[in-house]
């Protein structure tokens, strides 16, 4: 059961690696699946980039654009009680620069309820999440397998480069970085990344050893049109229960007068 009744802040995340307590974050798109994650005691909400897939219907999170993550967004934060609430700067708004990275960010705080961004990077965003940082605006790191560098990396694979993926982790931290995601990297790496970081890490894809785990909503809940990566466990069928609802509902529409 959830137990506060107000908006898990920044600092309070941050202090549940100390504290040895695990975080759990889903991802939202809109008002009525976060009220349910909400409700059902999710620490943390992601507005992630996959809305482009997700949502959207699109092959890659490439598509979507600070509009329609701040339109999504607004939806998310209406429901949103207890959980913190953290926004995916879509590509290419953190690589225009550290000034129209705050702009847009700026944009997505002002126009949502949401407490912080999100940037796929390390090493090479450290100037953005130093800027964004100063600006006030909290910022959560996301490395290893970056989606919206797809094509640079060729597909969506683990990604192995221990020496670049340590660095990436401390540089986001050393910008301020108040979390960091770490996506299909080894278990072991994940597990060394988070003795070295202060801050909590976030896997999805990284094993167990990390402080915390993301999922989206609706991979783990069988609602995702086509593929669901391997590392997922399926929590419910949903996809399934809709079919046999609607199956159900025409039935009883066409027996009427037969
Ligand atoms: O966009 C997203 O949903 C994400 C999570 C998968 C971490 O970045």
């Amino acid at each position: 059961m959830p137990d506060q009744e107000r908006q898990l802040t920044v600092p309070e995340f941050v202090a549940r690696k100390a504290a040895g307590r695990k975080i759990a974050v889903l991802t939202a798109y809109d008002y009525p699946m976060a009220a349910l994650l909400d409700a059902a005691g999710v620490d943390v909400i992601l507005v992630g980039d996959t809305l482009s897939m997700i949502i959207q219907g699109h092959s890659s999170t490439l598509p979507v654009t600070l509009d329609e993550m701040i339109y999504h967004a607004e939806m998310v934060g209406r429901a949103v009680r207890r959980a913190l609430l953290v926004v995916d700067m879509p590509f290419p708004t953190n690589h225009l620069g550290p000034y129209e990275a705050v702009a847009a960010a700026g944009r997505i705080l002002k126009e949502t309820r949401c407490q912080a961004v999100k940037i796929e990077g390390g090493q090479d965003q450290a100037d953005v999440i130093r800027t964004l940082v100063t600006a006030g605006i909290p910022v959560m790191a996301h490395v290893g397998l970056r989606p919206q560098s797809v094509h640079q990396l060729g597909g969506y694979k683990m990604q192995r480069d221990r020496e670049l993926l340590l660095a990436d982790a401390q540089a986001a931290e050393g910008a301020g970085a108040f979390g960091i995601v770490l996506e299909c990297i080894p278990a072991e790496l994940a597990k060394e990344i988070t003795a070295t970081v202060a801050v909590p890490t976030i896997g999805i894809g990284a094993g167990p050893h990390c402080d915390g785990q993301v999922l989206v909503s609706y991979d783990m809940l069988g609602l995702t049109r086509g593929s669901v990566p391997k590392f997922v466990k399926q929590y419910a069928n949903l996809g399934a229960e809709i079919d046999r609802a609607v199956r159900s509902y025409c039935q009883d529409v066409r027996a009427v007068g037969e």
